[in-house]
């Protein structure tokens, strides 16, 4: 196994870019990235979410940074860990705010049902294997004003202005830690993701193209990521952009 440098040991700062996404996509392309590498910027004016959507981000106020690693032996199978371990450590960090934050499947990260964290990750994949993946990570920390609904921040949360440099070295500490099981313990990160998960075992709602509108509880998501929700019908299994939750 490979000895990995500690993740941020090498950090670029912005003042203002595009997307962290886009730059480290750019020096992967270029082949001018390594392993740990953190790009990070004050402000997006192309700031990308999930399924093609906008990430806005008021300057200066949260942390908006992208880290790209090159996981040991990681197959396309397995690529859900990377999300797990990602998430984890943004749980784990926000409750050491006395938060209870949890993961809205597949990788939300909200309080009190608030969005309060975005993830996206991007995949380079070459044969059966992830051989790099850049992680963007969008934390809302100081910003109060949100345009859309189901949004919070640290600072709503805590009412409390937070140090985001601070934050980010302690982000960092964990997502080191947690990367060793991607390679050394893929049950933990399993666990520990469903543990962290919203919902998990609560009657809800849902819809998906197949069933229409209809009612369940999450109860498991298997390693390969799909969520698995118990109805009436029996245990239905949804991949990511086959559910909506309602
Ligand atoms: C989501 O839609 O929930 C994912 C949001 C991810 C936002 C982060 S901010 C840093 C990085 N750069 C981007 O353009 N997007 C990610």
């Amino acid at each position: 196994m490979k000895k990995n440098k500690k993740l941020g040991s090498l950090l670029t700062y912005f003042d203002s870019i595009d997307s962290t996404n886009n730059y480290a996509n750019l020096l992967l392309k270029e082949k001018k990235i390594s392993d740990g590498q953190v790009i990070i910027a004050d402000f997006q004016s192309g700031g990308r979410g999930q399924r093609g959507s906008i990430w806005e981000s008021e300057k200066g106020k949260n942390i908006l940074f992208s880290i790209y690693i090159e996981p040991d032996n990681l197959l396309i199978c397995d690529q859900s860990l990377l999300t797990k371990f990602t998430s984890i450590s943004l749980c784990e960090v926000l409750s050491l705010f006395r938060l209870d934050a949890k993961i809205k499947w597949p990788n939300d990260i909200v309080v009190d049902g608030k969005k309060i964290c975005g993830i996206l990750i991007e995949n380079h994949i070459e044969d059966d294997k992830i051989k790099g993946s850049i992680i963007g990570i969008g934390l809302n920390v100081n910003q109060e004003k949100f345009e859309i609904e189901k949004v919070t921040s640290l600072k709503l949360q805590t009412g409390k202005d937070q140090d985001r440099m601070k934050i980010l070295g302690i982000l960092l500490d964990y997502l080191d830690k947690n990367r060793s099981y991607l390679s050394n313990n893929k049950k933990h990160l399993n666990e520990m993701y469903l543990r962290n998960l919203y919902n998990l075992r609560v009657n809800s709602n849902f819809y998906s193209d197949l069933y229409g509108n209809f009612s369940g509880f999450i109860s498991d998501v298997d390693s390969s990521g799909k969520i698995e929700i118990t109805t009436d019908l029996g245990v239905l299994s949804f991949g990511i952009k086959e559910l909506k939750f309602c």
